[in-house]
C-alpha cells in the first residue's frame, strides 16, 4: 500500500513513582499491585511537565529517527486525553514548539486506542497525497487526571508520550491494514468527565472530578475478548496467519490481561512487547511508546509483519498489522 512508518520517538519524564510510594496515600500494598496488575513502577510529570512537552520530546526523536526536516511535516496529531489545555488542542503547542510551521494540527480523542486511530487516519492523508508526512503522537499527563483517593484507578496509570512519523514510500508494503471498533454503549464502565459546567442551568451537582472513573472487572473481561476478535478480524481480512506475525505490540494496561490474550492467541511470551511493569497504563501513550522501544532495541526489522492492538474508554478498541 506504501504507506510506512519512518521513524519513532519516546519520552517518559524523569520522575519514578513506585508502588510504595502510592501505598503511603492509599490503602494498597506493592504486593497487591504487582499480582494484580503486572506494575511496579510508572513515570508521573513534574513541575512544568505538561502533555505537550512531552509529545514535542517523543516527536522530535521520531523525526530525527526518520531523517526529515520539521518543515516536512504536513499535519500533526495528537492523540490524548489529558491535553493541558482544553483549547488549543495539544498539537498546536506540539507544532509550535518544533516550528513546524508547514503543518497544520490537531488532538484526537480515541482513549488508549488514540494512537492506533491516528496512524489509521495518517494512513489515509498519505495515500490521498503521496508527498505528506504526518507526525502521529499519543502523549498523556495521567497523573494530572487521577483522583489520588481512589485506589481502584490511582494505582493503574502513568504519563509518557510515544510518536511516529507516518509517510509514502513507492513499492513498499509499509501499513497493511487495520480493524478498528467503538461501542458507545459500554461508556459507563470507563470514563472521564469533562470540568464541571460553568452554565447555571445544567450544572451537575454531583459532578465526580475531571477524573478516570473505572469499573475495572468488567473493563478487563471486555478488554481480552475485544483485542482478541479485533486480531482476528484483520488477520482474516488480510489473509495473514498469526504465524507470520514476528511481534505483538500491545496496549499496556495490566499483565494478566496480556498474558491471557497471548494465550488465547497461543503466543509465546517473547513475542509481546510488555513494559507495562515500568511504566504502568499511559493510555494513548502505550503503544507508541512501546513501539519506540522494540524498534531501538532491534526487536524489529525490516519485512517483519507486526501486530498492534488496544483497548480502552469509549469503548475503543482495534489491531492494526504492518510490515516494517
Ligand atoms: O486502559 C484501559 C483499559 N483498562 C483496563 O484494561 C483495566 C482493566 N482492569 C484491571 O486491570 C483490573 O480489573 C484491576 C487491576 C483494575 C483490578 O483487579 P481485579 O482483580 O479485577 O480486582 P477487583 O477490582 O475485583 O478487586 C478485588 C479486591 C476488592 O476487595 P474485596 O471487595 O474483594 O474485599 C477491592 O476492593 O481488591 C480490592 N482492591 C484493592 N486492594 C488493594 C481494589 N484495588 C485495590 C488496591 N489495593 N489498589
Amino acid at each position: 500500500m506504501g504507506t510506512v512508518i519512518l521513524g519513532t520517538g519516546s519520552c517518559l519524564p524523569d520522575k519514578i513513582v513506585t508502588n510504595d510510594d502510592i501505598a503511603k496515600i492509599v490503602d494498597t500494598s506493592d504486593e497487591w499491585i504487582r499480582t494484580r496488575t503486572g506494575i511496579r513502577t510508572r513515570r508521573v510529570c513534574g513541575q512544568d511537565e505538561q502533555t505537550y512537552n512531552l509529545a514535542t520530546r517523543a516527536a522530535r526523536r521520531a523525526i530525527a529517527a526518520a531523517g526529515i526536516g520539521v518543515e516536512e511535516i504536513g499535519l500533526i496529531v495528537v492523540a490524548t486525553i489529558s491535553s493541558h489545555t482544553l483549547m488549543p488542542s495539544s498539537a498546536c503547542l506540539v507544532q509550535k514548539e518544533l516550528g513546524a510551521t508547514k503543518a497544520f494540527a490537531y488532538d484526537i480523542n480515541a482513549a488508549c486506542s488514540g494512537f492506533l486511530f491516528g496512524i489509521d487516519l495518517a494512513h489515509k492523508y498519505v495515500q490521498a497525497d503521496h508527498g505528506m508526512k504526518v507526525l502521529v503522537v499519543g502523549a498523556e499527563n495521567l497523573s494530572s487526571r487521577l483522583n489520588w483517593s481512589d485506589r481502584n484507578t490511582c494505582i493503574l496509570f502513568g504519563d509518557g508520550a510515544g510518536a511516529a512519523v507516518v509517510g509514502y514510500r513507492d513499492g513498499a508494503s509499509g501499513y497493511l491494514g487495520a480493524n478498528l471498533r467503538s461501542d458507545g454503549s459500554l461508556w459507563e464502565l470507563l470514563y472521564m468527565y469533562a470540568p464541571k459546567s460553568s452554565n447555571p442551568d445544567i450544572t451537575h451537582e454531583d459532578h465526580p472530578g475531571t477524573y478516570i472513573i473505572m469499573e475495572g472487572k468488567e473493563v478487563f473481561k471486555h478488554a481480552v475478548k475485544a483485542m482478541e476478535d479485533a486480531i482476528h478480524g484483520v488477520l482474516a481480512r488480510e489473509g495473514i496467519g498469526l504465524d507470520a506475525v514476528k511481534l505483538l505490540v500491545p496496549h499496556q494496561a495490566n499483565i494478566r490481561i496480556l498474558n491471557k490474550l497471548a494465550e488465547r492467541l497461543q503466543m509465546p511470551a517473547d513475542d509481546v512487547v510488555i513494559n507495562v511493569s515500568e511504566y504502568g497504563n499511559t493510555s494513548a501513550a502505550s503503544i507508541p511508546i512501546a513501539l519506540d522501544e522494540a524498534v531501538r532495541a532491534g526487536r524489529i526489522q525490516e519485512g517483519d509483519v507486526i501486530l498492534l492492538c488496544s483497548f480502552g474508554g469509549g469503548f475503543t478498541w482495534g489491531a492494526t498489522l504492518i510490515k516494517w
